[in-house]
């Protein structure tokens, strides 16, 4: 490693950063994090602090897991790298293929394609439902449904169903035949609705509504996360996914659920899915399959859909869809390896338990600072602070003061993640009860230094 000197005066001047301004990071330059452990990070002037942030929603099981590691390790030294395109494949991705269909058995997903990460698995499921209905004999289903404050990754076609202005705007033209609804927000929402319940059933409307005015003979498929995550964690009612669920059936529109963040345990439930009770078409998945360590993604697929795929003779069912990191065999190794020990840890139940703890605390923050306008929670280790600068007029809060909160949370030992006015909590699943006392506690720290 170079030394501290040339790292902090190198900081940002050669790279730009994803979801940053080139500007900003050299103007403010990022945190240099050189080691990890437990549920901590370490920067380079040996500052420790809990990483609150769980990586990027996906160190699920902290910074030691040494299975997952082993494996990689092994996996390197066995066979580092060998395609599985057509004609060949490796001995990995067909055991975590049987894997993955055990355990999404109960979404009623059972076939596997892999992907490197979260976008590229939304890129092919919004693909393979477009080829679905192509082999059915209806081709015009084309277009996509998706709910404002949704985050679909920044590939093309994902940003195109994304519904946040900062990754849409400065890319435009967009993907044509993207289509959004209302987000079930009660904080905020076109329907100055309160209540979660009746929000949800306004939401709803609106979809159905969409879905007759573009004619639901033109559209392939609805995505949406059972959590709105990158958003700003918004919990809908219960009521919602459900209801999402019908209209989709209904109308012969197929309901891909992007769960890049929310499988494998982040609601409380081993997917977002199953924590409202849905069975999705789709289901993309990345992130904490291989608890962050190496790049991998899947898209799993219901048996309904798998059967026109695998019955087609016309070869309109040959996919067209793939990456030379598909099934990446020592990112199956890994994968394989933090599925074990997501299993054997059950940090579903981790993830409900201590869920409630932060949630509960973050309330009674609220309760003592006027800048928390809105705390999102309740559904396991996902939660959100949504700072404003006044609380009747909800007047968003500048920059400069939720950077001091961050700054002074993470001086009294805590990583937080600052998304434009809100904080957003995602720690690993398997925090203690301590390290979510420690997290609320500089929480307080870094709203007192305001
Ligand atoms: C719900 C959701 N979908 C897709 C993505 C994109 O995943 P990736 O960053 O691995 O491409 C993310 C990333 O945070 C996500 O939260």
């Amino acid at each position: 490693m170079k030394d501290t000197n040339f790292l902090k005066e190198n900081n940002a001047r050669r790279l730009w950063h994803p979801m940053a301004h080139p500007a900003d990071s050299l103007a403010n330059p990022p945190d240099i994090i050189v080691e990890a452990e437990g549920v901590e990070i370490i920067d380079i002037d040996g500052h420790r602090t809990v990483d609150a942030v769980g990586g990027l929603w996906n160190v699920n099981l902290g910074y030691s897991c040494q299975p997952v590691k082993d494996a990689i390790t092994a996996q390197l030294g066995r066979l580092p790298y060998y395609s599985i395109f057509r004609g060949t494949t490796n001995d990995n991705v067909i055991e975590l293929a049987e894997m993955l269909a055990a355990f999404f058995a109960p979404d009623g997903l059972s076939r596997a394609f892999y992907t490197s990460g979260g976008s590229d698995g939304v890129e092919v499921a919004l693909r393979l439902a477009r080829q679905y209905h192509k082999i059915r004999g209806e081709g015009g289903r084309v277009k996509f449904l998706s709910l404002k404050k949704g985050y679909h990754g920044t590939h093309t076609l994902g940003a195109s169903v994304n519904g946040n202005a900062n990754f849409r705007t400065q890319y435009e033209p967009l993907m044509p035949g993207c289509f959004h609804t209302p987000a079930p927000y009660s904080y905020r929402n076109p329907f100055n609705e309160t209540d979660p319940e009746r929000l949800a059933q306004l939401c709803l409307a609106a979809i159905e509504d969409e879905i007759k005015f573009q004619d639901a003979s033109t559209i392939a498929a609805f995505i949406m996360e059972p959590v709105l995550g990158a958003g700003g964690v918004i919990p809908p009612h219960a009521s919602f996914m459900p209801g999402v669920r019908a209209l989709c059936s209904k109308y012969g529109i197929l309901l891909i659920a992007d769960e890049v963040i929310t499988a494998f345990g982040r609601t409380g439930s081993w997917s977002g899915s199953r924590h409202w009770g849905v069975q999705p078409d789709l289901l993309v998945s990345a992130k904490a399959i291989t608890n962050g360590y190496f790049p991998f993604g899947v898209v799993m697929v219901a048996d309904a859909v798998a059967d026109v795929f695998e019955r087609d003779t016309t070869g309109k069912g040959a996919i067209g869809s793939g990456y030379t990191y598909s099934g990446h065999p020592v990112g199956a190794a890994a994968a394989i390896a933090c599925l074990q020990e997501t299993e054997r840890l059950q940090v579903h139940l981790n993830a409900g338990a201590r869920g409630d703890q932060l949630f509960a605390g973050l309330q009674a923050l609220s309760a003592r600072h006027e800048v928390i306008g809105d705390v999102r929670g309740g559904h396991g280790l996902m939660c959100a602070l949504e700072l404003v600068s006044d609380r009747a007029s909800k007047a968003p809060i500048d920059k400069k003061t939720i950077g001091k909160v961050h700054r002074a949370t993470y001086e009294a030992g805590v990583m937080i993640r600052v998304s434009g006015n809100n904080i957003i909590l995602s720690p690993p699943l398997v925090v203690t009860e301590a390290d979510v006392t420690k997290i609320l506690a500089a929480l307080e720290a870094g709203f007192s230094a305001l």
